[in-house]
């Protein structure tokens, strides 16, 4: 109807944020609510999904404080969510573990297992066995948490653990799918030769749906509680990336796009399936039907920014402010974001981060600059694990917390060496995809009508830096290479 509104909520690894769409795509209300990741040992990271919900509620309520006749209006709720996490529920539905997240690297050593006993796995699911995916996860909970994997009824994503507190049903979404590694792109189907190998029960799995159509109703209570209209429907939902390609209308061939925010991605849409796992590209069914993404996915992004300021005992803004007094060109200090280990290039859980060429004149100007450079080097890698793949890269959008930071956009342009594009109210991101495929569910009407590309904000084009950050990048590449054996190392080495 004219009036309806579509709600997003997206399940992030810092933030339930959830967005009130109406129905000339205008966000009428929107909220964030935080909370913490839990990191019980190093290389580690686990949420339990209680905190997922105490956010969803809290942000509920914020949207009936804020714009309580537009929420009385929702037609359809969409759901996004952090990619790859793993809830184990019991045979009654209840949590029997707190969930490992997308960043966590427990399961190293179970990958080369993974791979010796599957050699296709890449071939099949679009990206060999890492940690961050659920084969591994699971080969780990066999190996040390035996007593948990006895009682396991049923495996979640964390959207669609959401989405079973919202409407008691199991389902998730051909995107999010992806990204449980258990999934054979090319048919959009669980694969039975991955699910033998992993010794996954088929029925620990959840229904699978394309994004834009219904996977549930909202439970009549919840919707008395918080304001809604009786039976609104919930879409099958998306991924947090291709849910923000939505956002932002990357659905087309060659739409490309990065995202600076927790972690940070290159993705690029593609009509077919284009897997190429040997660099750690992930090749993932895309939130809509008979389209697919390549993607690659880098464990630092806006993060290494924050972390870097926090260190300083300066602001991000001033951090940024005293980076801009230094100028555009690079400079020899260099720095190496693996503070998460990294996915696309390396497949490396091992890699640290690195300040390399400190000098007595290193002050928080320089060492900022360092940072957005090093982020920026490290995409650029990224964008050419994508190039070699064989899909060219013309211009990009950029997305996230980060994009904020005219500086660093123009920084990215002169690296990556191609214009960059900032759309208004960008912000909204995933939340904002997940509202639109509440709306293609609700409506379905066509995903190019809907996933319109918004207005521009600012192209940032490279400037007459762009090619002083040519040697910089080559030693950013040599450094990580030569460091290499040494992380692995440090990670084997009892510490102290
Ligand atoms: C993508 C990835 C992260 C999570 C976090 O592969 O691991 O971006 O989706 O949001």
């Amino acid at each position: 109807m004219a009036d309806d509104t579509y709600l997003g909520l997206d399940i992030g690894t810092s933030a339930v944020k959830a967005v009130l769409v109406d129905a000339d795509q205008r966000v009428q209300a929107s909220t964030g609510q935080g909370y913490a990741v839990d990191y019980p040992r190093p290389g580690w990271a686990e949420q339990p999904p209680s905190r997922w919900w105490q956010a969803v509620e809290a942000a509920m309520a914020d949207l009936r404080r804020q714009a309580p006749v537009a929420l009385g209006k929702v037609a359809g709720i969409g759901l996004s969510g952090q990619m790859h996490g793993l809830v184990l529920q019991d045979a009654r539905g209840e949590v029997l573990r707190p969930a490992i997240l997308w960043n966590d690297a427990r399961a190293q050593a179970e990958c080369g297992e993974l791979t010796r006993r599957l050699p296709r796995l890449g071939e099949i699911t679009g990206i060999g066995a890492m940690p961050a995916f659920w084969p591994a996860k699971l080969a780990w909970l066999a190996r040390h948490e035996p007593e948990v994997m006895a009682r396991v009824r049923y495996l979640l994503l964390p959207k669609d653990q959401v989405r079973w507190q919202l409407c008691g049903e199991r389902f998730t979404d051909c995107c999010d799918a992806a990204g449980t590694q258990l999934l054979d792109q090319a048919s959009r189907q669980w694969s039975p030769e991955v699910l033998a190998a992993c010794g996954v029960d088929p029925a620990w799995l959840p229904g699978l749906v394309e994004g834009s159509v219904q996977a549930g109703r909202l439970c009549p209570e919840l919707a008395r509680r918080w304001g809604l209209r009786k039976g609104v429907v919930i879409a099958g939902g998306a991924g947090d990336v291709a849910a923000g390609a939505l956002g932002i209308g990357a659905i087309d061939e060659g739409s490309a796009f990065l995202t600076l925010g927790t972690s940070s991605q290159l993705f690029v849409a593609t009509p077919g399936y284009r897997p190429a796992p040997e660099r750690a590209l992930h090749a993932f069914a895309h939130a809509l039907p008979g389209r697919w993404f390549q993607m690659a996915a880098l464990l630092n992004g806006a993060s290494a920014l924050s972390w870097a300021a926090g260190l300083m005992g300066v602001t991000i803004e001033e951090a940024l402010a005293r980076a801009e007094v230094r100028g555009g060109r690079p400079e020899s200090l260099l720095f190496l974001p693996y503070l998460n280990g990294e996915r696309t290039p390396h497949d490396d859980p091992a890699a640290r981060g690195v300040l390399f060429g400190l000098t007595p004149a290193s002050d928080v100007g320089e060492v900022t600059r360092a940072v957005l450079s090093g982020v920026g080097y490290s995409l650029r890698e990224a964008m050419g694990v994508i190039e070699g793949a064989g899909t060219p890269i013309e211009r990009l959008a950029a997305m996230g917390g980060g994009t904020r930071s005219d500086l660093w956009l123009q920084l990215l342009a002169d690296i990556l060496e191609r214009p960059l594009v900032r759309y208004r109210d960008s912000e909204a991101g995933p939340a904002f995809g997940a509202a639109r495929l509440a709306r293609l569910a609700v409506s379905g009407e066509s995903p190019d009508t809907v996933c319109r590309t918004p207005e521009v904000d600012r192209v940032f084009a490279p400037s007459a830096d762009a090619g002083h950050h040519a040697a910089h990048y080559a030693r950013f590449r040599r450094l990580y290479r030569v460091l290499k054996p040494e992380f692995s190392a440090a990670m084997t080495s009892p510490r102290g």
